[in-house]
């Protein structure tokens, strides 16, 4: 069949990859791509939200697939989008509707699902602007330090932590009052502070059966040590060292079940992906976060160690049989280095050329913020590279991501270089 993803970054690249792999992948499209997507794939220059242009696309190249990589399309209703429409509505499409994307567009609905379903998160309240002198007090009567999250998206932004009561109070004005993050800060959930160390799992759902997906933790500081602003992540390593057979039995039981269960009793119409952003304090899981989508750059360190056809897995999620297939996963170990941008995750400059892409091996590079002008290939993004490798333990993986990391060169590239620091 034909088959479109939508997105440009890491993550599209690494599903163009595995996705051209498979049996049942004839053409192969993906809107908008980059640099990378268009060696193995066609890019098609419209954007992910042009529900219209996607529909034209669809219709004329006879896609069967459509495969949406990152979450603001499916916030918008892109999978409504289709089954409202007669010549859509049998289009596979792998992603949740609107009701099931609130998991990722709302904090506080998220909040409101795991308090139902009994699934372990940080305590919380949330606020309107309305209630303003509530969310003061509620600052007063509890401890530093203080989470305060935009309930809506927020481009990555919208959480903030704070380390006194004075500075949270202000936040939350500025939240609520001066609508620092616009409509997404209308309501602000305050929660309990979790200290532990994070990881990402992710589940691929029919609606009822599920498949979890190898895990992965994720650098997101840009500084080194885990310093510095946060960006969209600098590089992951898969699986999570310390998520052992124990931990991964707690989580299936107590976060992955009843989520799905959860997803089900709504009757949510969720065939896709569901990533569950985890901290592990003392020995128990906690959820940060549902995204409904793969993350980036988890996904560069993910579906490299799918061995079972994906497209199948995608096929058989959306025609809700995903207990009549088997997921295989490669017991090799996985790592990813992101090369950045000088400057990024604040401004920094495009259309910097990059070389040495020819001279790298045993690494698998995906293309993220790339563009072809002219036969070169210039960067176009914050994060332009993930450089991903497999081996028997994630050390001698790493290895193999930094020497190529050094092969490869643009101006003012920048890379932390203690990937895994903290897992030794
Ligand atoms: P999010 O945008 O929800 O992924 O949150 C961004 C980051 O904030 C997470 O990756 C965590 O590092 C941190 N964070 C979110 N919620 C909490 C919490 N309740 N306790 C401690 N850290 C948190
Ligand atoms: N790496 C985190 C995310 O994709 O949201």
């Amino acid at each position: 069949m034909n088959i479109l993803i939508l997105g440009s970054g890491g993550r599209e690249h690494a599903f163009a990859y595995q996705i051209s792999k498979s049996v049942l992948c004839n053409k192969l499209f993906v809107a908008p791509g980059n640099a990378g997507t268009n060696q193995i794939a066609e890019n098609i220059n419209i954007g992910v939200n042009d529900f219209e242009k996607i529909k034209s696309v669809v219709l004329k190249k006879k896609v069967k697939m459509v495969v949406v990589g990152p979450e603001d399309p499916l916030v918008n209703g892109i999978v409504d989008f289709f089954d409202n429409d007669e010549e859509l509505k049998n289009v596979i499409i792998i992603g949740p509707s609107l009701e099931g994307a609130k998991l990722e567009g709302s904090k506080e609905f998220a909040k409101e699902f795991m308090m139902e379903f009994n699934i372990p998160t940080a305590s919380y309240q949330s606020f309107t602007k309305n209630e303003l002198i509530k969310g003061l007090q509620y600052i007063e009567s509890t401890p530093p330090p203080y989470v305060l999250k935009a309930d809506g998206l927020a481009a990555g932004k919208g959480v903030v932590i704070l380390e006194n009561a004075t500075k949270a109070k202000a936040e939350l004005q500025q939240m609520l009052v001066d609508e620092k993050f616009g409509a997404a800060s209308k309501t602000v959930v305050i929660e309990q502070f979790l200290k532990g160390i994070e990881l990402s799992v992710f589940a691929l759902t029919d609606g009822k059966n599920y498949k979890i997906l190898p895990t992965a933790k994720d650098y997101k500081r840009i500084g080194e040590s885990d310093t510095g602003l946060n960006t969209g992540g600098m590089g992951a390593v898969s699986p999570a060292p310390f998520a052992d057979e124990e931990f991964m039995q707690k989580i299936e039981e107590k976060i992955v079940k009843p989520t799905i269960k959860g997803i089900q009793k709504r009757k949510m119409n969720y065939k896709g992906f569901v990533f569950i952003g985890l901290i592990k304090v003392d020995d128990e899981p906690f959820v940060i976060e549902y995204n409904v989508r793969m993350g980036d750059p988890e996904t560069e360190v993910v579906l490299p160690r799918i061995k079972s056809d994906l497209v199948q897995l995608l096929k058989a999620s959306f025609e809700e049989k995903l207990n009549e297939v088997n997921l295989e996963i490669d017991a090799k170990e996985a790592t990813t280095i992101m090369l950045v941008s000088g400057g990024y995750p604040e401004a920094y400059e495009k259309g910097k050329e990059i070389s040495g892409l020819e001279q790298t091996k045993n690494s698998i590079i995906f293309h993220a913020g790339t563009i072809e002008k002219q036969g070169k290939i210039l960067t176009n993004g914050g994060r332009v590279l993930a450089i991903t490798s497999l081996d028997d333990n994630w050390k001698k993986a790493i290895k193999k991501s930094y020497q190529n990391a050094e092969i490869i060169s643009f101006d003012r590239k920048y890379f932390r270089k203690d990937i895994g620091f903290d897992l030794s």
